[in-house]
């Protein structure tokens, strides 16, 4: 239905609001003057019906299962293309030519190796610190190291931020997990590719030499280009929100960091694989199914299930693949292959997720990928927000750039006490 205004009566008056049009998706209502013309607010907790920007970079259909970068559906990058050309594509809006590629990975890789200082940063924390709080830490921290990049006015300034960023990134994630297990952290090499140098710094060690193995290399990168943008999300919403109010570029990917940690959002595939683990055998998924369906218990099937996505999630079946092809060649025979798979087959068929349009998301089978390939399940958030990175680098810059830019500065419905007068403690 695509319609230019809507009207609304309030009081004995008819107010017109206009309705913008994107180039594809919903259009919206812009309510802006709403407030200032009728003294109400909208109510919508979790932003379920409110576009709260405007965006050329991702594109989402939940119902048909559609991701779209600046265009290009998920699975012709995922399978064609490799992480530094999406991370361009998503800065810049457009494929990269091949030397424009070959200039942007060089700067990239010029940006790999983090302030010594900052090593020293890393001995503060317990070493059984979970790497996600480290990451939070750290990358708040650049702040304080990068001090010639944090100008949010100067678009040099944000360019540079955004490269260190991307590029510290899997240096700092790599060194959280090296912390973790009282290894040496281990420089990044900038002979090697994305992912091969954080394979690299996160898997080898001083006494023997590291030769990354390309079947992994190619899921690790697939994984990262997966999970490279997603729209207006919770970690993504926070990260724009942190910048609104002129926050400089680290704080602000801190900020999101420190979303995407939650179960509900980038939590997700480490919990999904501690589930199937929990399950640990086919003839117990029917028990965790009825737990799922049992209102009165708060289990969900991790990894199932999406704001969005009221169909299968198109990054889960990229994933799916990915799975059998580490598997196979990494000759990894892990029974929770056969829960995930049988999970999914019964889950599909069973009328409460079938009604409830439940379909795996992209952490059911991601787990499974980065637990063969030798990540400890706490690492899996961290290596999301590896990848994620880029998309909200380029989300934040889309909207500094953006001249509708305002300070984000949601209003409430107030339902606490009204006005009332205090009370001494002795009279309580
Ligand atoms: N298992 C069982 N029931 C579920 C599940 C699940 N995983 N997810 C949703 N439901 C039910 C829920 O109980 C509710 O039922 P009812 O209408 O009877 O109250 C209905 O489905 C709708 O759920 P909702 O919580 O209102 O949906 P939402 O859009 O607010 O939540 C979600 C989306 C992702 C938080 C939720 O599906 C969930 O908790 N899934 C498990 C966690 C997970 O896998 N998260 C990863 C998301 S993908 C990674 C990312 O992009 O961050």
């Amino acid at each position: 239905m695509a319609t230019d205004k809507v009207s609304l009566n309030v009081d004995d008056k008819t107010l017109d609001y206009g309705v913008l049009s994107g180039t594809i998706g919903p259009q919206v209502v812009d309510i802006r003057k709403l407030y200032g013309q009728t003294g109400l607010f909208t109510y919508d907790p979790g932003f379920t019906s409110t576009a709260s920007c405007h965006s050329a970079l991702t594109y989402i259909d939940g119902d048909e299962g559609i991701l779209l970068h600046r265009g290009y559906p998920i699975d012709q990058l995922a399978e064609q293309s490799s992480f530094m050309e999406v991370s361009y594509l998503l800065l810049h809006g457009e494929l990269p030519t091949a030397q424009a590629l070959e200039e942007f990975s060089r700067t990239i890789t010029r940006h790999t190796m983090v302030h010594e200082q900052l090593t020293t940063f890393y001995r503060g924390f317990r070493r059984d610190a979970h790497p996600m709080a480290i990451m939070c830490g750290v990358v708040g921290a650049l702040s304080a190291f990068y001090h010639d990049s944090t100008d949010i006015n100067d678009p040099v300034q944000r360019t540079i931020a955004s490269h260190r960023l991307i590029a510290k990134i899997p240096t700092i994630a790599a060194m959280a997990y090296k912390y973790s297990v009282g290894q040496p952290f281990v420089s990044p090499r900038n002979d090697l590719s994305y992912a091969g140098n954080f394979l690299r710094m996160t898997f080898s060690v001083p006494a023997e030499e590291y030769v990354v193995d390309p079947v992994v290399e190619a899921a690790m990168d697939k994984i990262f280009i997966l999970h490279a943008d997603h729209e207006q999300n919770a970690s993504t919403s926070t990260v724009r929100l942190a910048g609104s109010s002129g926050a400089n570029p680290f704080a602000c990917i801190a900020a999101g960091i420190a979303c995407l940690w939650g179960p509900a959002h980038g939590g997700a595939n480490e919990a999904a694989l501690n589930m199937l683990r929990e399950i640990g055998t086919v003839d117990r998924i029917p028990e965790y199914i009825a737990r799922a369906k049992n209102k009165d218990d708060p289990f969900r099937l991790m990894g199932f299930g999406h704001r969005v996505y009221k169909n299968y999630d198109p990054r889960a079946k990229v994933m799916q693949k990915t799975a059998n092809e580490v598997l196979e060649k990494l000759g990894v025979t892990d029974p929770i292959f056969d829960v995930a798979r049988e999970l999914e087959r019964i889950a599909l068929s069973d009328e409460y997720f079938v009604s409830k349009k439940l379909y795996p998301n992209v952490d059911f089978y991601s787990g499974i990928i980065l637990s063969a390939i030798g990540f400890p399940t706490d690492m899996f958030t961290v290596l999301f927000a590896l990848a994620r990175t880029v998309g909200w680098v380029a989300q934040w810059n889309e909207m500094i750039s953006d001249p509708e830019q305002k300070i984000g500065r949601p209003r409430q419905l107030y339902n606490g006490p009204t006005e009332r007068d205090y009370v001494a403690i002795g009279n309580r």
